[in-house]
């Protein structure tokens, strides 16, 4: 008999990703729909899925069991967002309204906004403040049920404070519930020290930084911001060279605004993943989609700059290739930190269909910051994260925009939201 600890009983759907691995091709059309489904867990992972019969004959329940109701709810297993830029001090609304009336990206970056403007908030903030801000913001994507994330240093652009993101990241990830991936992106601008030396630069980190990072084990991935007006082509091999050789995972920032072949870097660099890719090539489309690169698309980039193009999803499927979502939240590009969203986005604007969003913000998500054998599917042995909706079925949460339909979060077997209250 399997000992469960917390028991979801008669779910009125389960919705499941294709496989628990990762999904490719014509197989992200399919999803696995369970009907009045019991889940049990023993610990932080699942050890039942079945029916009333099944559990009754294999398993057993004490007084300690936690029970709860599933009969109204419609479930799916937590949302995995593969990339953020969390921690970032302060706020961009003052840029967003420039955006608004038609200055580009670009131009604001050039005139010392953008990157720079957090960065300089970043460096003058306390660690404290930042934890604090952080904080907040993890229970905000707590509520819109995104259970395991990526986040990202890049704001400091500095020994001490891409240590101090990094470190905030770290202690996040041990006072939230939310399961949190680090990544070292102090590649991420040329700071002002460094104008016009990127090379210089790089070396320092390379040189400087990327050690203690290692040495302390505060990031498991190392990235780079590949783009006209940032880092090259060349400058961002020599660089990934470096801190893959360090045993960093790799991540590339790649052909955001303009392709500069740098998801063909990512293929060469045998990278966890390409990120952005909204201007990629039928040669970068082909190459990465015949890999084992996850493609990670972030419409809420397109969105929130009011741009034409999103990546382009459908030839990307076409060719086999793995194709995740990530909301990018970050206070620039895309204030945007609900995988919801994205999936509303990705069916809108990148003409997905519901249940290939749902493979890509689930266990597609989870491959691409190589955590598919926990998270990303509700399946035996994985860790029980489950988020419950108050909705007629799975097809209602493209089909209703605008509410909030996360009514309940389980994390590691342990309830975090209720009744669409942080509950621990
Ligand atoms: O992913 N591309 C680079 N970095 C972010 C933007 C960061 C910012 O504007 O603060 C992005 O779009
Ligand atoms: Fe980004």
């Amino acid at each position: 008999m399997i000992d469960i600890d917390f028991l979801i009983k008669d779910i009125k759907e389960l919705v499941n990703p294709a496989n628990n691995k990762v999904v490719r091709g014509n197989e992200l059309n399919s999803i696995r729909i369970y009907r009045k489904v019991w889940i049990g867990c023993t610990g932080d992972r699942i050890t039942f899925i079945g029916n009333k019969e099944d559990f009754e004959g294999q398993c057993k329940v004490t007084e300690k069991t936690k029970i709860i109701d599933g009969s109204e709810f419609v479930a799916f297993p937590g949302f995995v967002d593969p990339h953020t830029h969390l921690p970032f001090a302060g706020t961009r609304q003052d840029e967003f309204r420039l955006k608004l009336q038609g200055v580009s990206y670009q131009e604001i970056a050039k005139n010392g906004g953008g990157i720079k403007g957090s960065v300089r908030r970043t460096r003058e903030i306390e660690f404290n403040d930042l934890l604090a801000q952080s904080e907040r913001r993890v229970n905000q994507i707590l509520l819109s049920g995104t259970t395991t994330m990526e986040a990202k240093s890049g704001y400091g652009l500095d020994k001490d404070n891409e240590l101090k993101q990094l470190e905030v990241i770290r202690t996040l990830n041990s006072i939230s519930p939310m399961d949190i991936v680090p990544t070292f992106l102090g590649a991420h601008e040329i700071p002002e020290e460094y104008s016009g030396r990127n090379m210089e630069y790089l070396k320092f980190l390379i040189e400087q930084v990327a050690p203690q990072v290692r040495e302390k084990g505060l990031a498991e991935f190392a990235d780079i911001f590949c783009e006209e007006g940032y880092f090259s082509y060349d400058e961002a091999d020599y660089y990934l060279s470096a801190l893959k050789e360090m045993g960093f995972k790799l991540k590339i920032h790649s052909d955001e605004f303009v392709s500069n072949n740098a998801a063909l870097l990512a293929v060469e660099k045998e990278a966890v993943s390409a990120e952005h890719l909204i201007a990629m090539t039928d040669e970068e489309i082909n190459k990465l989609a015949a890999s084992n690169t996850t493609a990670v698309f972030l419409p809420g980039v397109s969105f929130f700059l009011k741009m034409d193009k999103y990546a382009p999803a459908r030839k990307f499927i076409e060719q086999n290739g793995i194709l995740a979502l990530g909301t990018d939240f970050n206070p620039g590009s895309s204030m945007v930190s609900s995988q919801l969203f994205i999936l509303y986005l990705a069916i809108f604007k990148m003409g997905l269909t519901i249940e290939e969003a749902i493979n890509t913000v689930t266990i597609n998500s989870a491959y691409g910051i190589n955590r598919n054998e926990d998270v990303g599917s509700v399946d035996i042995g994985k860790k029980m994260d489950l988020v419950l909706m108050d909705i007629p079925d799975y097809s209602y949460i493209a089909y209703h925009l605008g509410i909030n339909p996360v009514h309940t979060v389980i994390k590691s077997g342990e309830i975090v939201v209720e009744d669409r209250r942080i509950s621990f």
